[in-house]
């Protein structure tokens, strides 16, 4: 090596460590609301200088294909960057689609480049690349279309599909030892890729809609393990540090909300729960419920000393978020002590809630996560429910039979008073009827969350606001 290509791989190398520093950082920084930005500039500063430094180094003799490649990725990443809030878990499905079908176009090319002077441990790892990368980029399609409901998000399942699965799996991976063994024979090489991709769609299919963004996340693990794996074959460091990371952050925001959901990986996975919810919907009677105008619940919120709000899905829907911002700030001009209680699972990704009522700039120490707040609920006056329905369903706490039995969910039934604002009857996520409902103690606010907070903040200003 000359001293001038020692010197820029020096400067790759430096380029590469502070990409590798900025992934670690900006994974730190978004664990909380009021560093998240922060973590949004370190992750994309990192990336544009893991991709320049991968220009500058000195294998490559053409730029023209990585030109058009680049120009191919902006127009279609600047659509997908634009999607409304509540798509991004399918968008986020569609990204690590992309990311894995990468991995394995390299790890083909690379098998067939090398094949067959490949050791044992290179072969090894080739496989894991490919068959995680494979099942990811069918998984992924798979999961983004049940979120967009182009494809049925009711569980598809028949007997002794878990054994198919297992069974097709299991082939797969004694391909992948065969190769590990005989790495010339180049013939077997596609069949594992084959079987990885039917196995993507065959794991997906048996899972409801309501499980799609867990599954989600979990490919998103898959596919960042697939890029270490990738990181390992063509000895890139920061490969391997960025999928790691990517790997284990999937892996662990899939545990926690499972654990949000109190469902095990194995139930998540072959539980086929979107089918036990529709059954459960169905055998339903309709209850007398009482409910109240906004002029009554303005009444009853300026009386409060203590509001707690707990925002859901509908919020998000509704884009409620900066009519709520108007509520708070009416309440707490009157004295009102007011907080906001976050459901890990909340609307329909991680951190929904905290974002939305972010963009709103309502006060990041007035969010408060559910551990934290629970123990609150039986010391106040009002517990408002705007667009939230599974996280507030107390059969989650008493119904043994329930779907969502053993799910941890704020205690709202406990507050004096209960208003939730929701369009009608219909149950949420899980499919569910809701016990709260029924309650004594519980008004429902009936209408689109943005319209009916409007109506609240109108009658609080003394019908001007
Ligand atoms: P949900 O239980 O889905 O309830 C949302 C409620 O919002 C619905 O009952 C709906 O009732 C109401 N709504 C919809 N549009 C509205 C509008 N424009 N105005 C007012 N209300 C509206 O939501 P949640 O309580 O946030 O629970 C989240 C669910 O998603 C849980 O089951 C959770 O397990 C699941 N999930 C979440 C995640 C993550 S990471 N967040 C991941 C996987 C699963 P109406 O139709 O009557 O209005």
């Amino acid at each position: 090596m000359t001293s001038e290509l020692a010197g820029s791989q020096i400067i790759i190398e430096i380029v590469y460590l502070i990409a590798s520093a900025l992934f670690i950082f900006s994974l730190k920084w978004m664990s909380s609301p009021t560093t998240a930005r922060h973590g949004i500039w370190a992750g994309e500063v990192g990336m544009l200088l893991a991709i320049g430094g991968t220009l500058l180094r000195y294998g490559i003799v053409d730029y023209r294909l990585i030109a058009i490649a680049l120009v191919l990725g902006t127009i279609i990443g600047i659509p997908l960057g634009r999607v409304q809030m509540t798509a991004v878990p399918q968008r986020t499905a569609l990204s690590h689609a992309f990311g894995a079908l990468c991995v394995t176009l390299v790890g083909s090319a690379e098998f067939y480049l090398r094949s067959p002077d490949i050791s044992r441990f290179m072969m090894s790892v080739l496989s894991i690349e490919v068959i995680l990368g494979g099942l990811t980029v069918t998984g992924s399609l798979m999961a983004a279309g049940k979120l967009q409901e182009i494809l049925p998000q009711r569980p598809l399942t028949y007997k002794g599909q878990n054994f198919v699965n297992f069974l097709l799996l299991a082939v797969a991976v004694a391909i992948a030892v065969f190769l590990v063994l005989h790495p010339g024979t180049r013939s077997l090489f596609p069949f594992m890729i084959l079987i990885a991709l039917a196995f993507g769609v065959l794991l997906i299919i048996p899972i409801g809609g309501a499980d799609m963004p867990t599954v989600i996340s979990l490919l998103n693990g898959y596919a960042g393990l697939s890029a270490a794996a990738m990181g390992f074959v063509l000895d890139s460091k920061l490969l391997i540090i960025a999928g790691a990371l990517d790997g284990s952050s999937g892996l662990i925001l899939s545990i926690i909300m499972s654990k949000a959901m109190n469902r095990s990986f194995t139930n998540v996975l072959f539980g086929a729960f979107g089918q036990v919810q529709a059954a459960a919907a169905a055998g339903e009677e309709a209850r007398p419920v009482r409910s109240a105008t906004a002029e009554e619940a303005a009444a009853i919120l300026s009386a409060a000393n203590k509001v707690i709000i707990v925002p859901g899905y509908g919020m998000a829907v509704a884009q409620a978020q900066h009519k709520v911002r108007e509520l708070y700030d009416a309440l707490t001009k009157r004295g009102v002590e007011v907080r906001f209680a976050i459901h890990p699972v909340a609307g329909r990704m991680p951190g929904h809630m905290n974002v939305l009522l972010a963009e709103a700039d309502i006060p990041y120490d007035r969010l408060v996560e559910m551990d934290e707040i629970n123990g609150d609920f039986p010391q106040t006056d009002v517990a408002l429910v705007i667009g939230a329905n599974d996280v507030t369903n107390p059969a989650a706490r008493t119904d043994a039979a329930s779907p969502i039995y053993g799910m941890p969910i704020l205690d709202v039934d406990k507050a004096h008073t209960v208003m939730v604002i929701k369009r009608s009857m219909n149950p949420g996520f899980a499919g569910i009827d809701n016990p709260l409902y029924y309650l004594d103690n519980n008004l429902m606010l009936f209408g689109d969350a943005k319209v009916f907070v409007g109506s609240i903040v109108r009658e609080l200003s003394g019908g001007h606001g």
